[in-house]
């Protein structure tokens, strides 16, 4: 099966249980992203002045959430946004982002994702990612997925192709690791990257202009136990995978 594929069986099954298996890395990631927004440097909006979907002064700031989850990237930097939209490959990943999206009280325009593959080989130009409020972006990112896309530096060529010239794009992943064996190892196409081929994946893509990568450090702890589970189930096939820490990256370019 292609790895597409594998990624969209394996994240629907997740998505129940993805925040809270991922609960603390999930807040740890949050906090890095919403510490270094000068780093990522978009022209931030705050949207506590929001009205009619522009923020105080009548700009808007539009983020493309790409491979969203449950929406963390989304959440972490809608306060300085405008809109969030999300895609992600998995449906049941969209339907969980944007159940979140309504309980938070958000309005649809807001807040709100889509199904999709911007990198599929077999179709290039979906018509379902082919409406205009899914272009344009003034940012772009994207949170632990560049790590299982079967083309990397395509996606990231594609993304770059729905951000305004001047819009950011901007990354979390993992830097370069040892291949580790892991309940979802068969959805992983890279074992991290490391920050030359992030910065040639961002330059090839047109987005490398004032290339910045930030090293976080190897205090990130990812996969782990669900909390609400049946803790007998922990060590079966498929399940019990243990908590690691891995060393992420944040990195983030301009379209040229
Ligand atoms: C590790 S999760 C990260 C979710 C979220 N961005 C976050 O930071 O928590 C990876 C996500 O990538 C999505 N994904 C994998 N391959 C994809 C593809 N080719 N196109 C779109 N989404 C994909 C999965 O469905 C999953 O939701």
């Amino acid at each position: 099966m292609a790895t597409a594929q594998l990624n969209k069986s394996y994240f629907n099954d997740e998505a129940a249980k993805y925040d809270s298996k991922n609960e603390k890395g999930l807040q740890q990631l949050t906090q890095a992203i919403q510490a270094r927004l000068d780093f990522i440097g978009a022209d931030w909006v705050d949207d506590d002045e929001d009205d009619d979907a522009a923020g105080g002064d009548g700009r808007q700031l539009r983020l493309l959430d790409y491979a969203c989850g449950t929406g963390m990237v989304s959440r972490a930097l809608a306060p300085y946004t405008t809109q969030c939209v999300g895609i992600d490959i998995s449906e049941n990943m969209v339907a969980t982002y944007n159940a979140r999206a309504e309980n938070q009280g958000l309005a649809k325009e807001d807040m709100f994702a889509v199904v999709g593959d911007i990198a599929d080989p077999n179709d290039p130009e979906p018509t379902s990612l082919s409406s205009p409020e899914l272009f344009n972006f003034d940012l772009a990112a994207v949170g632990g997925g560049f790590h299982h896309f079967e083309n990397p530096k395509l996606t990231a060529t594609r993304l770059v192709e729905r951000l305004r010239p001047g819009g950011v794009l901007f990354i979390w992943d993992f830097l370069t690791h040892e291949p580790d064996n892991h309940q979802a190892s068969h959805t992983v196409t890279h074992h991290g990257f490391s920050e030359a081929q992030v910065r040639e994946m961002f330059e090839s893509a047109g987005a490398g202009k004032n290339f910045a990568l930030e090293d976080l450090g190897s205090g990130i702890i990812v996969g782990g136990h669900h909390h609400g589970g049946n803790s007998h189930s922990h060590g079966h096939h498929g399940e019990g995978t243990q908590p690691r820490k891995r060393q992420v990256f944040l990195a983030r370019g301009e379209k040229l």
